[in-house]
């Protein structure tokens, strides 16, 4: 950048499917991070986008009345867990067809090579399940919903960390052949929270079955918590907390206090997990007692949720038309405007 020039907008954008109901994963990987982001907040970007991701869900969510109560209950969730839409621009991602079409353009710049390494893809033809076109170009979706708003900060767990390359990939070779189109983002990952452990100690995730809603019915959360695999260690043994996943979860969600003094614990040895696992339940219920006030209050008012997302929808549609329009000029589909370096970034 020239030294005169203004700094450029810094802008937060992300996504999530509304396959389930949110884990803790998304939420201490992700979520926890589009709040902090909010223009207000204090690690705050200038601009945020989130959205949710109802044409992902697509590759796996085939019932379309589940699909649309997913999708209410994740902007439900998103609200309840402190998105501002007064700072924080919250939508749909099929509200915004140019996506669609922007995805078209990437795809033609896109070696079958580089998706054949994408994870997702890969995960699902070594467990020799059959995989859609829509799976194997799921990258190539994600890049054009980073793209479409000209995305600077990407917040994500370690998992979307691939896709994100691949998009920056791809945004480069379609740069190189056309001019400066789009802005290169970058992941952003929180320490501590860009793996969250499931119950088993794996990653936590749906397809792993290990998962722990953030707003499952309390009893059903507890029984889950009380299930959470440990080693068997006696209990008078001392144990290293660190990478212990049990503690891992409960760290994350404890008052500073309780977790050094659970961490001295640990070090001493002569406890049982079933303690640790009752303070998880306690600090797990403390941690997100605000949020499931508010999620009740949203609830009960689902219109104000539905107009929310309309409003957002329309904020997002302005900026990724801007984009789009910007890159259809550029790979020549608008006639007359050639050569007038109108496909160019201002
Ligand atoms: P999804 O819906 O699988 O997950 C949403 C977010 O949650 C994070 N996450 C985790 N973080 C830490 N530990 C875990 N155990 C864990 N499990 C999930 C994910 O990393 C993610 O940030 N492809 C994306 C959705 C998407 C998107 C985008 C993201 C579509 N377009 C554009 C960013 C930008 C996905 O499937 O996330």
């Amino acid at each position: 950048m020239p030294p005169d020039a203004p700094p450029r907008t810094s802008r937060a954008l992300s996504g999530i499917q509304p396959t389930g109901r949110f884990h803790w994963g998304n939420y201490f990987g992700a979520i926890r991070q589009y709040i902090d982001l909010q223009p207000g907040a204090h690690q705050a970007a200038d601009e945020a986008y989130y959205f949710i991701a109802d044409l992902h869900a697509l590759t796996t969510v085939r019932d379309p009345a589940r699909l649309r109560s997913l999708v209410h209950a994740a902007a439900v969730d998103l609200l309840a867990l402190g998105l501002d839409p007064e700072r924080a621009v919250l939508f749909v991602q099929s509200d915004v067809p140019e996506v669609a079409e922007l995805t078209w353009l990437l795809m033609t710049v896109t070696p079958m090579g580089l998706l054949e390494r994408c994870h997702a893809y890969k995960d699902k033809k070594n467990r020799g399940l059959p995989a859609d076109a829509g799976l194997f170009t799921y990258p190539v979706l994600m890049a054009a919903d980073i793209l479409a708003y000209d995305a600077t900060i990407v917040p994500v767990g370690e998992d979307q960390v691939q896709h994100i390359e691949v998009c920056r990939d791809l945004a480069g070779t379609f740069n190189h052949l056309y001019g400066d189109v789009f802005t290169l983002p970058n992941p952003r990952l929180v320490e501590g929270g860009a793996k969250v452990p499931g119950t088993d100690g794996q990653k936590m995730s749906k397809s792993y079955e290990n998962t722990i809603e953030v707003f499952e019915d309390p009893a059903a959360q507890k029984k889950k918590i009380m299930r959470i695999t440990t080693d068997s260690r006696p209990m008078e043994q001392p144990k290293d907390p660190e990478g212990d996943h049990l503690f891992e979860l409960f760290a994350l969600m404890a008052p500073e206090g309780d977790r050094l003094r659970m961490a001295d614990l640990y070090r001493r040895g002569g406890f049982g997990y079933g303690e640790v696992k009752k303070a998880l339940v306690e600090a797990a219920a403390a941690y997100f007692a605000d949020a499931r006030g508010r999620r009740a209050e949203l609830e009960a008012d689902p219109g104000r949720v539905e107009a929310i997302l309309a409003a957002g929808a329309a904020r997002a549609r302005a900026r990724a038309g801007d984009v789009l329009a910007r890159a259809r000029r550029a790979c020549g589909l608008s006639r007359g405007e050639a050569a007038t370096g109108k496909g160019r970034r201002p």
